[in-house]
């Protein structure tokens, strides 16, 4: 019999790191090919994970003790805690030297990042044409590492370079939909993203959907399911063919199906905002300066950017997704119910763990 592959997923109790166990509970062979183990800050939450058939592992990403050896031991870490940390991927870097001086074996490092590399700042007001093609790593390089997210992704790619593991680094775009399935029914696991339900909090406190300037900036969009589909597809080809896997410079893949306009998401919103009562005008409204900084704070440009790329690589491994923005439009409404349903429709400041960057606003 094979042995198992040991895998270390960070951010299991997270939107992305839940769905993605979701899929590998699904699997017949989840217990007799694989050999789990999460990372699970809540003492409370760990004996559930042991429970469904994982390993769990109490302690943070920047617990070095814990974080080192953990990741020293496993063949793929998947990091899916905040693409903004930097302690994180040093200590995982770390981890993965042990591995190789213990093993001489190049463990995979598959990090989730964002395409909010990608964002080219228009406050709303215009799109740009520039659109990245993971396939293009000469294009990628061109990104500055001022950029969303590039810090953490140069330091994983440069460590790369000393060639004690090998990275893919997995670009989700706007992640959208309410995650389902065992991790969530317990509670165990976040169902909610990040931008739709802010913006949902944000138009239920105003009463009224928002856009930054006209809502002219285009974003890609993917749904939850069908990122959650992705990692196995890239755990497998590691398990089946690792020397074939693009790593590296070459290992960057992006995860779109659709694209929409930030006005798109806000009329949604406005509908569903009158649909439920909860407003009298679904027509969105442009925030005041004064409503930017209330509810986005620094990270207004990024609410207001545009962002623009295909994943060429995801498709060649024959990843499928086929829900467009028509989906994510549609079940705005069912979020909202969703959020209020569950007491989670109070306004939260903009995920404080994101790092705006320190990118220009580009002139049009
Ligand atoms: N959702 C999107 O649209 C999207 C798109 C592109 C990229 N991303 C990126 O993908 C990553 C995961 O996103 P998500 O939507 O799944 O976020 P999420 O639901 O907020 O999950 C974050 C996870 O990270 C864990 N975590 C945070 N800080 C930690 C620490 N110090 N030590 C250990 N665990 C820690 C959280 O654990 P607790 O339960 O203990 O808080 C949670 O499990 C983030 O970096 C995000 O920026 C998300």
């Amino acid at each position: 019999m094979a042995p198992r592959t040991k895998i270390l997923l960070t951010g299991a109790t997270g939107y992305i790191g839940g769905s993605i166990l979701n899929r590998f509970l699904a699997r017949p062979d989840f217990q007799s090919s694989f050999d789990i183990r999460v990372l699970v800050r809540s003492p409370e939450k760990a004996p559930k994970f042991d429970a469904l058939g994982f390993k769990s592992i109490v302690g943070s990403h920047t617990d070095e003790e814990v974080m080192v050896q953990a990741v020293s031991e496993v063949d793929i870490v998947v990091g899916l805690t905040d693409c903004d940390s930097i302690p994180a991927a040093e200590l995982t870097i770390k981890g993965l030297k042990k591995h190789f001086e213990e093993t001489g074996k190049q463990a995979f490092f598959i990090q989730t990042s964002g395409t909010g590399v990608y964002v080219q700042l228009t406050n709303g007001m215009y799109t740009t044409d520039v659109i990245y093609d993971d396939a293009n790593p000469d294009q990628i390089e061109t990104l500055a590492p001022t950029q969303p997210h590039r810090n953490v992704d140069l330091k994983i790619l440069s460590a790369e370079n000393e060639g004690f593991f090998k990275s893919c680094i997995v670009l989700p775009s706007l992640v959208y939909g309410v995650a389902t399935g065992p991790l969530f029914d317990s509670g165990l696991s976040n169902p909610h993203s990040i931008l739709i339900p802010l913006m949902c909090r944000v138009a239920l406190d105003r009463r009224r959907a928002g856009m930054i300037g006209q809502g002219k900036n285009v974003w890609p969009n993917v749904d939850i399911n069908e990122v959650a589909d992705f990692y196995p597809i890239l755990i497998e080809k590691i398990i089946q063919s690792p020397d074939t896997v693009p790593h590296g410079r070459e290992g960057i893949y992006n995860l779109e199906n659709d694209k929409h306009t930030s006005y798109d998401v806000a009329e949604a919103i406005g509908k569903a905002l009158v649909a439920l009562g909860y407003g009298d005008d679904s027509t969105p409204l442009t925030f005041t300066p004064e409503e930017e900084k209330k509810y986005f704070g620094a990270h207004v440009h990024l609410i207001g950017s545009d962002c623009r790329c295909i994943a060429t690589r995801a498709r060649s491994f024959g990843w499928d997704p086929k829900l467009t923005t028509a989906d994510m439009l549609g079940g705005v409404q069912k979020e909202i119910e969703i959020l209020i349903k569950t007491g989670k429709a109070e306004l939260k400041h903009f995920v404080s763990g994101v790092d705006p960057g320190n990118i220009q606003v580009s002139s049009s």
